[in-house]
């Protein structure tokens, strides 16, 4: 079964980035020249989704404004003859590509979010990826990098990152086998009890059973309903694959780790990179 659904969990109030999250959704807060969820729905739609559902709240309207159409602003684009940056508003949304909304009405965590996003996806396989965590592959990018896994081996698989022993509590983290197999899984481990270093990077592929294990799925860490306790439950029925990302991760949930990814997408970037760079050395000289 071919892969067509993403779910983008987009309901989290933003609070480690206020005051600037106060009335902008965090995933609309610009990378370089575009926001944080463009990255992400592109990533999707490079790996072959056509239905990307948006699990988001009632405060953040203006995502789904994002990828709609905005008939006032291309009828004066258009007006105006300027064709350029009438279709960089409307790419927004490729061609082909529907998204849908889904409210998550309590905060009741990550978990709870994805569970949200099952009256649409049903019983379809679907990737899931966080809108705080940008990829960057030169080859495949991270879904991609599932979907071609999935093809092969029509298990769920997440994608795994090492992570320094002193970060394991921020994050989920797999026990894998030598043959890819996850063995276990657990939400912010302490470094005494992690069974590695292998981080769940924020980018996931299920087969549709996940649903049925997160209604089951009761609150843990933080109170919330974690992803990674019913991905740790389901591994008792089905095998999950945990697969090395292949390229660069950038947190960008986190101050530091977003004006990280602000330096590296600035500098690769195709008409700022050689400014930029010439702009870094003058601060760095200064
Ligand atoms: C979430 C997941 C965690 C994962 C992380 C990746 O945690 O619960 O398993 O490792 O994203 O960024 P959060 O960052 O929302 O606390």
């Amino acid at each position: 079964m071919s892969v067509k659904f993403a779910v983008i969990p987009a309901a989290g109030l933003g609070t480690r980035f206020l005051p600037a999250t106060k009335a902008i959704p965090k995933e609309l807060i610009p990378l370089v020249d575009k926001p944080l969820i463009q990255y992400v729905v592109e990533e999707a739609v490079a790996a072959g989704i056509e239905t990307i559902v948006l699990v988001t709240h009632a405060s953040k309207s203006a995502l789904e404004n994002h990828f709609d159409s905005q008939y006032e602003l291309e009828a004066e684009l258009e007006a105006r003859g300027k064709q350029a940056l009438l279709e960089v508003a409307r790419s927004t949304l490729p061609a082909g590509v529907k998204i849908v909304s889904v409210r998550q009405g309590k905060a009741l965590g990550l978990g709870h979010a994805v569970a949200c996003a099952a009256p649409i996806v049903q019983d379809n396989p679907f990737v899931v990826l966080l809108p705080d965590v940008i990829c960057y592959a030169q080859g495949d990018n991270a879904t991609a990098q599932l979907v071609k896994d999935y093809e092969m081996y029509g298990q769920s698989v997440i994608s795994l990152l090492p992570v320094p022993m002193t970060e394991v509590h921020k994050y989920g983290i797999a026990g894998v086998t030598e043959q890819q197999a996850i063995t276990t899984l657990v939400e912010k481990p302490a470094a005494e009890v992690a069974p590695s270093n292998l981080s769940v990077l924020g980018r996931y592929l299920f087969n549709a059973s996940i649903f049925a294990e997160l209604a089951k799925t009761q609150r843990g860490v933080g109170g919330e309903i974690q992803l990674t306790d019913a991905m740790h439950a389901i591994l008792a029925k089905e095998t999950m694959r945990g697969v090395a990302f292949d390229g660069e991760v950038h947190d960008c949930g986190d101050k530091l780790g977003y004006l990280n990814a602000t330096l590296t997408f600035a500098a690769r970037h195709a008409s700022l990179g050689a400014d930029f760079k010439t702009l870094l050395a003058q601060h760095a000289q200064a």
